[in-house]
């Protein structure tokens, strides 16, 4: 990243951090908890016995990537795999094996926003799998999409897991889905998953785990805050709270202040008051189900083709089309 791009992000940052705690009731965007320690935590996240969703998606591909990868290339005549959201690969890295081994031809684009994440994952790729073309790309989602369209004039499969749209309500779903549609060609593919509706405690127990790390990932957006905009939130002055609404599929995150107090954060000049036990909201973790899969794609010029799913179904994977 060039030093332009990196002060366009922090001032998106300082912005957004503004706006949120500025607003009432206060939010922050769940895309500011990736920073270096957020990036570890995430990875502690995805091995915790609470949160199925990784395991589930691991699961998925073992047993059903032969079928996976031939739907990715019907036709044989080689494809670009573009990866959104692409984190450590390991999950990924299940899939560019099968397709070694079965000679495909196909080249892999991972895109993050976490400029730590994709270094890693090329170099790590480099080593482990150097048969694989692979051309990391750093940015937000909405902001790479554009770059998709020129990425190559080949079949593109446009992969989003770990059921990553989740942290998008319905509507701001259906704007990406739509703009991911306008970025694809008729043929192209759209490989992605959607965690499922479940019993609603096993739901806020992964994202409530005993031993914490949720809870320090949460608070790693106040960490972040006060180490790059030089504020003094005290983090043992708020708690995690999470909510699961299951009429609506959608998990909230919440960081709840346990008493009045006032934070300074000083490279933006601003005092940011809490009431006791007032809250701010900092993620959505949207659960779903096969009718809704079907209207969010059907609104955004899409069509389910297959779905894929672990033994409990807890977890899909579906494979989308561009509707001609
Ligand atoms: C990476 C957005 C899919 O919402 O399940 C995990 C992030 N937050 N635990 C999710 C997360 C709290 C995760 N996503």
């Amino acid at each position: 990243m060039n030093s332009k791009d990196q002060k366009v992000l922090v001032s998106t940052f300082e912005k957004e951090v503004s706006e949120g705690l500025t607003a009432f009731p206060k939010y922050l965007s769940s895309k500011f908890f990736y920073d270096e320690v957020g990036d570890a935590l995430f990875q502690q996240i995805m091995e915790l016995p609470e949160y199925y969703l990784t395991r589930a998606e691991y699961e998925i591909f073992e047993m059903h990537k032969s079928d996976i990868i031939q739907n990715f290339d019907v036709s044989n005549k080689g494809f670009d795999l573009i990866e959104l959201g692409a984190g450590d690969g390991k999950k990924t890295k299940v899939l560019l094996q099968e397709l070694l081994n079965q000679h495909y031809d196909f080249t892999y684009t991972p895109i993050d926003i976490s400029e730590n994440a994709i270094t890693g994952l090329v170099k790590n790729l480099n080593t482990e799998m150097p048969k694989v073309t692979v051309r990391g790309q750093i940015g937000e989602y909405f902001e790479v999409l554009d770059r998709l369209k020129h990425i190559s004039d080949r079949k593109k499969v446009i992969m989003v897991l770990g059921s990553n749209i989740g942290n998008l309500l319905h509507p701001r779903a259906i704007q990406f889905l739509k703009r991911l549609c306008n970025s694809m060609h008729v043929g192209d593919l759209l490989f992605m998953g959607f965690d499922q509706k479940k019993h609603p405690q096993k739901v806020l127990d992964a994202y409530n785990d005993k031993s914490g790390v949720t809870a320090a990932f949460n608070k790693n957006v106040l960490a972040r805050i006060n180490k790059e905009l030089n504020a003094n939130f005290n983090l043992d002055k708020f708690i995690h709270w999470e909510t699961y609404d299951p009429e609506s599929g959608t998990a909230k995150s919440y960081l709840v202040s346990k008493e009045k107090q006032t934070v300074d954060i000083d490279n933006l000049s601003l005092q940011v008051h809490f009431e006791a036990w007032e809250s701010i909201h900092t993620e959505i973790s949207q659960k779903y189900d096969d009718d809704i899969v079907k209207w969010l794609t059907k609104e955004s010029g899409l069509k389910i083709e297959k779905s894929f799913s672990d033994q409990h179904n807890d977890y899909k994977d579906y494979l989308i089309t561009k509707v001609e």
